[in-house]
Formats: C-alpha cells, sequence, structure tokens
C-alpha cells in the first residue's frame, strides 16, 4: 500500500452551525485534518475562526453538527478526543504569578500525566520552547514572546495528535513572530502533529501550511493549498495606476500579462499572485490586523 494511503484523518467535521441567539456565527461548514497536516484557516474579524476552534475543542457545542476524532464521535467519547487535542487559545491564559515550571505542572495534572512522568516531560517542554533557564521564573516577568512560546509547549505537555493554535503571533513584533512561526513549524516537523490555525498574517500563512480554508461569514468559500488556490486566480497579477484606483487583472501567463502592459497605455506593473489577493477577491475584504 502506498504510504499516502496510510495516512490518517485525525478529525473530520461535517455541517457544524453555531447559534448565538438570532446570529448565525457559523452556517454548517466541514473540515478535514489529516494526521501530520499544517492547515491553515483565514478569514477576517467576525468571520467565525474562535467559534470553529471551541467547537472543535469543547468549549462550546455546535448548535448541529458532527465532529470525529480518529472516527470516534465526539459527543459520545469526549475524554478520548480531549486526550488527542492541544490547544493555544486566542487570549493567553497562563498564571502570571506562578513560575514556567508551575504553569506547566499544573497542566500535567490537569491532563493526567502520571507524577513519575511529570518533571521529564516538563523539563523537556522547557528546554523545546528555548526556556529552560527561566523555567523558575514567575511568568509575569515574561517578553509576550517567551508568553507564547510556554502557552505552545504547555498545549504539547500530553502528547496530542493535534494542535489548535487561534492566532498564535497577534500582537508580537516581526522578529518574534518569525520565532514562533520557527517553533510551530518545528512542533509540526518534528513532532508529526497536525497543525489547525487561524491567522491574520496571511503571507506568513502562505508560506507555511500546505492547506488552507478561507472563512467568511461563518462559511467556507474556498478550500485548497495556497498554490492551488492561487492556480486557480491565474499566476500573474497586472496592476493598472488609474487616477482614481489601482484596478488588477489577472494572467495564468506571463507573456500574456506582458502583451496587456503594452497595448494599456497606463502605468502599470506585474506581479506574482499572492494569497492576499485570493482572499481579497473572494472576500472583499482585506485580512488585516
Ligand atoms: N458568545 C457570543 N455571543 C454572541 N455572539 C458571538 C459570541 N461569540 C462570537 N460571536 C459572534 O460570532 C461571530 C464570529 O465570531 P468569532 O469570534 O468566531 O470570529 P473570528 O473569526 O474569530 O474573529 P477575530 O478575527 O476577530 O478573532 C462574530 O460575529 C461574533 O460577534
Ligand atoms: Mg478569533
Amino acid at each position: 500500500m502506498a504510504v499516502a494511503e496510510q495516512v490518517k484523518n485525525v478529525l473530520e467535521a461535517r455541517g457544524l452551525v453555531k447559534k448565538f441567539g438570532k446570529k448565525t456565527a457559523l452556517a454548517g461548514i466541514a473540515l478535514n485534518i489529516r494526521e501530520g497536516d499544517f492547515t491553515g484557516l483565514l478569514g477576517p474579524n467576525g468571520a467565525g475562526k474562535t467559534t470553529t476552534i471551541k467547537m472543535l475543542t469543547g468549549l462550546i457545542k455546535p448548535t448541529a453538527g458532527e465532529i470525529y476524532y480518529y472516527g470516534r464521535d465526539f459527543f459520545t467519547h469526549p475524554r478520548d478526543a480531549k486526550r488527542c487535542i492541544g490547544v493555544v487559545p486566542q487570549q493567553s491564559n497562563v498564571d502570571r504569578d506562578l513560575t514556567a515550571y508551575e504553569n506547566l505542572y499544573l497542566h500535567s495534572i490537569l491532563y493526567g500525566i502520571p507524577k513519575k512522568q511529570r518533571r521529564g516531560k516538563i523539563e523537556e517542554a522547557l528546554e523545546f520552547a528555548g526556556l529552560r533557564e527561566y523555567g523558575h521564573r514567575q511568568v509575569k516577568t515574561f517578553s509576550g514572546g517567551m508568553k507564547r512560546r510556554l502557552v505552545l509547549v504547555r498545549a504539547l505537555l500530553h502528547g496530542p495528535k493535534i494542535l489548535f493554535l487561534d492566532e498564535p503571533t497577534v500582537g508580537l513584533d516581526p522578529q518574534i513572530r518569525k520565532n514562533i512561526w520557527d517553533l510551530i513549524l518545528k512542533i509540526n516537523q518534528r513532532k508529526g502533529m497536525a497543525i489547525l490555525l487561524t491567522t491574520h498574517y496571511i503571507e506568513e500563512a502562505e508560506k507555511l501550511c500546505r492547506s488552507t480554508y478561507i472563512i467568511d461569514k461563518g462559511r467556507i468559500i474556498a478550500e485548497g493549498s495556497p498554490d492551488d488556490l492561487k492556480k486557480d486566480m491565474g499566476r500573474y497579477v497586472l496592476e493598472l495606476f488609474l487616477e482614481d484606483r489601482i484596478e488588477e487583472e489577472f494572467f495564468s501567463s506571463k507573456d500574456d500579462a506582458l502583451t496587456r502592459l503594452k497595448e494599456c497605455g497606463h502605468a502599470c506593473k506585474i506581479r506574482q499572485v499572492t494569497l492576499e489577493d485570493v482572499f481579497i477577491k473572494l472576500t472583499g475584504k482585506r485580512i488585516n490586523v
């Protein structure tokens, strides 16, 4: 059997609906995540990303829909499912008055990690996060990036199969953001863990994610690898600088774009299509922080 056929589905969700009173936050979405996948859930503010993650991790109940982890129903086997889930929420929830070690220790108790294994796992986690020397410092003395790294490795402590990251780098400066992305990649590659992340940083999602779901107003409006989504639009964009606006035209070959450039009679430039272009075309919005 080919290796590709042996890859298992970690998570399957179908027909997920969430209503808050009269407001429909999610209008029936489906997701499929396989072992080792690196998937981005991209969407503008209020699209339903956090609501999706909260439902998939059992924090809120869907109004309708089905969720399966390794083929088992989440709602009838919640304990099995929760063992294979790691979560990094949008709002950081470490205890600032405790040390990094103590925060990890609390998590190890909550997740039933046997007492004998706790110390070893915590030390390994601190090392992995580059926080070994800071283990016994109170978290309130940590920088934003250190805190984020701590929350990340805390979510790994019990050995989940899928890690949910809700805006893991929002509010961090570019260099620290890069540092967090590197750590997330390392988790995916070294630990083979499936990742589902939401982000506003679309150019970084484009670099990291092998598959993406684009969500808007509670619906998935496109899915596929960043490359496939871009291919569907055409590979090249011609930007025409008109008097009052910039107009964009899409072409599948550079030659076609060049031909148009020569005849258009405006100031213009050719560039490659980005995932941001796909996003704007589909949602009519920029994805901004
Ligand atoms: N507890 C709640 N009660 C009422 N409405 C809610 C609640 N939680 C979310 N919503 C609404 O559901 C929609 C989706 O919200 P959600 O937080 O999932 O969006 P998001 O894509 O994560 O946005 P952001 O990018 O700003 O984090 C929004 O319109 C939001 O106002
Ligand atoms: Mg959110």
